[in-house]
Parts: structure tokens; C-alpha cells; sequence
């Protein structure tokens, strides 16, 4: 729906950003695309794959170097294991050689790695890697790299229910009725700062428009961005596009004039 507004712009400033303007804080995006990337040009689907790795790693710089405090990237889901083994066990081995070479970039740029997903089913040489990572960055004060792996929005959200449901049962928690900002707490997303645990612009490449159980509760009133590129052709001046969008929108979390979050 927004590539039709995107093409009818008329002003040409509206493809940078305004730096007067608030940046969105927190950026989730769904990397898709990697797979017709590398077929249009005749590579073996796993070579997207790659490609839309080491576009992480210049994607993560740009956010950085712009003020985002939080880059969510959806890079497995819970669904993805129906995929071929050879892709399956392909995208298991990306966390390896990604940190392997850039967790040293990702302390001097002071960037903290977090990890939200189900990490226990992971391969033993991806959790290692994801742990490692987190461990290696845990001091580091600056954006926050938080990969979605082997995610799923639904599981999320009954996994924080039947949390929930046990901790009643054990006495830890009251019988009061459970309020939104409580439940947040046992969302995945938890283990981010409050005021920055819900995406303030989610971003999905490759032309399709769906959330894909992706963070189903916190996208509630996120600012929707989709762009026909695949995700290894997204760059800095894509990104810059995305954020200048999202700074014409006008926010209302469901009241009548713009509004910051959860202030109505
Ligand atoms: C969807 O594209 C993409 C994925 C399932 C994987 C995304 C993972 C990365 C970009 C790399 C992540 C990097 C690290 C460090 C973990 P698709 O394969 O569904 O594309 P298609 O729709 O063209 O088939």
C-alpha cells in the first residue's frame, strides 16, 4: 500500500533524512528476498543467503551511525525449518562466520548483540556462536543488534502465557488481572529497555507485505515500510528512504493528535 504513495511523492527531500526530526528508535526489519536475489542471477539460493549477511553487517554500521538504539533483524523463524536441510543447516552456519569476523567491528562500534528466539533447538555450533557474541558485546553501551532466531510471534506469545499461567499457579504472581505493560516483561522482547521493546518502523523487503509472525505484539503501532528490493540490494540510501517515510507519518497510537508512545 505505501509503494503507491512512495511513487506519487512529489517532494525530493522527502528521500533524506531530516535530522530535526526524531530517528526511529527502534527498527525492526524482515530481510526477505535473498533467495530470488541469488536465482535472478543464477546462483544457488544459499548465495542470497550470503549476500544478505554481509549486507547485515553494512546495514548494522548505517543504523548505528544514525542513532537507531535497537535493530531487530528476523534472520530465522520458527517456520523456516520446513526449508530444504541443505538451506536449513546454510542459515545455521551464518551466525558462525558472521561473528566470527565481526564481533571485534561490533565492539568498536559499541554494539551490544542480543539474541530472542527459541536458542535451545538451535545446532550446537549456532547457540555457541549466538552466546559467545552476546557475551563478547554484553558491556557495550550503543545500538543494540537484536537477531530473531528461530522466532515465531505466536510461540512467543503462549510461551509469556504459560509463563505466566505457572507462576500463578506457584503463588510467585497474584491472581490480578495481567496489564500490558506487565505482560511485555515475558515477551522475548523483555530483555529490552521498556520504552524501546515495540519496533517504532518495521521495514520487509522483497515486495512482499506481510508480518509473518514476526513480533506480533509489539508491531501493534509500528510504522509499516515495504520496499520491492530484496534484502541484499537494501543500502544506506534504502534505509535513509525508510526513515524519511516514516518521518512524514503522523503517529497517533489510536488518539487523535501525533502522539509519543503509549501517551494517548
Ligand atoms: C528470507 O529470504 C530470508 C531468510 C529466511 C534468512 C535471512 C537471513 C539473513 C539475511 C542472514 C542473517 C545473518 C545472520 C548473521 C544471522 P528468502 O530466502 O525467503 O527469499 P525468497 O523469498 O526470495 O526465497
Amino acid at each position: 500500500m505505501f509503494n503507491i504513495f512512495k511513487k506519487d511523492k512529489i517532494n525530493e527531500n522527502q528521500n533524506t533524512i531530516d535530522f530535526e526530526k526524531p530517528i526511529p528508535q527502534h527498527i525492526a526489519i524482515i530481510m526477505d528476498g535473498n533467495g530470488r536475489w541469488a536465482q535472478k542471477r543464477m546462483m544457488p539460493r544459499v548465495a542470497g543467503h550470503k549476500e544478505g549477511m554481509n549486507n547485515v553487517k553494512r546495514i548494522t554500521k548505517e543504523a548505528n551511525r544514525l542513532g537507531v538504539k535497537v535493530l531487530t533483524l528476523y534472520a530465522f523463524s520458527t517456520e523456516n525449518w520446513k526449508r530444504p536441510t541443505d538451506e536449513v543447516n546454510f542459515l545455521m552456519k551464518l551466525p558462525v562466520d558472521f561473528f566470527d569476523v565481526f564481533v571485534p567491528e561490533l565492539i568498536e562500534e559499541n554494539v551490544r548483540v542480543e539474541v530472542m528466539g527459541y536458542i535451545d533447538d538451535l545446532p550446537e555450533h549456532t547457540r555457541t556462536a549466538v552466546i559467545n557474541a552476546k557475551e563478547q558485546t554484553k558491556h557495550n553501551t550503543g545500538m543494540v543488534l537484536n537477531f530473531a532466531l528461530n522466532y515465531g510471534g505466536r510461540a512467543e506469545i503462549l510461551t509469556a502465557v504459560n509463563q505466566l499461567l505457572t507462576e500463578q499457579r506457584n503463588g510467585q504472581l497474584t491472581e490480578e488481572p495481567i496489564e500490558d505493560d506487565k505482560f511485555s516483561d515475558y515477551l522475548m522482547t523483555g530483555i529490552l529497555e521498556k520504552e524501546l521493546r515495540d519496533p517504532d518502523l518495521l521495514i520487509r523487503t522483497s515486495g512482499e507485505e506481510r508480518i509473518s509472525n514476526f513480533l506480533l505484539w509489539q508491531l501493534a503501532y509500528s510504522e509499516l515500510y515495504f520496499t520491492d528490493l530484496s534484502w541484499p540490494d537494501f543500502t544506506a540510501q534504502t534505509l535513509a528512504e525508510a526513515i524519511s517515510d516514516y518521518q512524514a507519518r503522523n503517529r497517533r497510537f489510536g488518539g487523535l493528535k501525533e502522539t509519543k508512545k503509549g501517551v494517548n
